[in-house]
């Protein structure tokens, strides 16, 4: 069955090219993104592993770890990781798992028959310190997955998690936050010391609170 948002991110154990691991474990308390990709040694994913590579440290001051993954198997990866730093102007810093026996790929429902019988698709899962599903996005092979989102969303999540805030369309980290319906107009002088500018009694803006 789908995951969906708020549903337990299912646990695993796999090989990986940085070793074996225990998906929770490996998690730890923080924030994590499982993202799989159609087959090793092609060139849509060849070209996403390195972009991952290079943003590594945008996703460390997040505190997210993430993890790739697809169909074939473990000597077939470590092979590609030459190429892909090669090609990528990279050093691959993250695991790409295992899973030739689509364990991992039946778990989080990745393999989509009516797009490809025996490929994963280009799943995303984000998933919280709570170990729950936050965010699922779901690309075509042969559309490369746009990075600089998946990080967007989750400044919004963190964000979000923490204040009673939603952030509005096209939403970028510095600018204005909408405040959640739930809050009442009375409440916002103490939640949002920095003000708000009410457009209507449903649409009301305050500065991004942690900043
Ligand atoms: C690619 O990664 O380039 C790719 C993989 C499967 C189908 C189409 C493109």
């Amino acid at each position: 069955m789908a995951l969906r948002l708020g549903d337990d991110a299912p646990n695993f154990t796999a090989e990986t090219t940085e070793g074996h691991i225990d998906f929770h474990q490996w998690l730890g308390t923080g924030w994590g993104i499982l993202f799989s990709h159609p087959a090793d040694y092609t060139p849509v994913c060849t070209t996403e592993l390195g972009a991952v590579a290079r943003m590594r440290s945008e996703f460390d001051k997040r505190g997210v770890k993430c993890a790739a993954v697809s169909v074939d198997p473990l000597a077939s990866h470590q092979g590609w990781v030459g190429d892909i730093n090669e090609t990528q102007r990279c050093t691959m810093n993250f695991p790409i798992i295992a899973d030739p026996d689509r364990k991992v790929a039946q778990l989080y429902d990745m393999i989509h028959p009516n797009a490809d019988a025996t490929f994963t698709v280009r799943s995303v899962f984000v998933i919280g310190p709570d170990k729950k599903i936050k965010l699922t996005l779901t690309y075509p092979a042969s559309t490369g997955r746009n990075f600089l989102e998946i990080l967007r969303v989750i400044d919004s999540l963190q964000l979000t998690a923490k204040y009673k805030v939603a952030t509005p369309a096209n939403w970028e980290e510095g600018q204005d936050c909408i405040i959640t319906p739930a809050v009442k107009d009375a409440e916002i002088p103490g939640l949002f010391p920095k003000g708000a500018r009410h457009i209507k009694p449903y649409l009301r803006y305050t500065p991004q609170p942690n900043r």
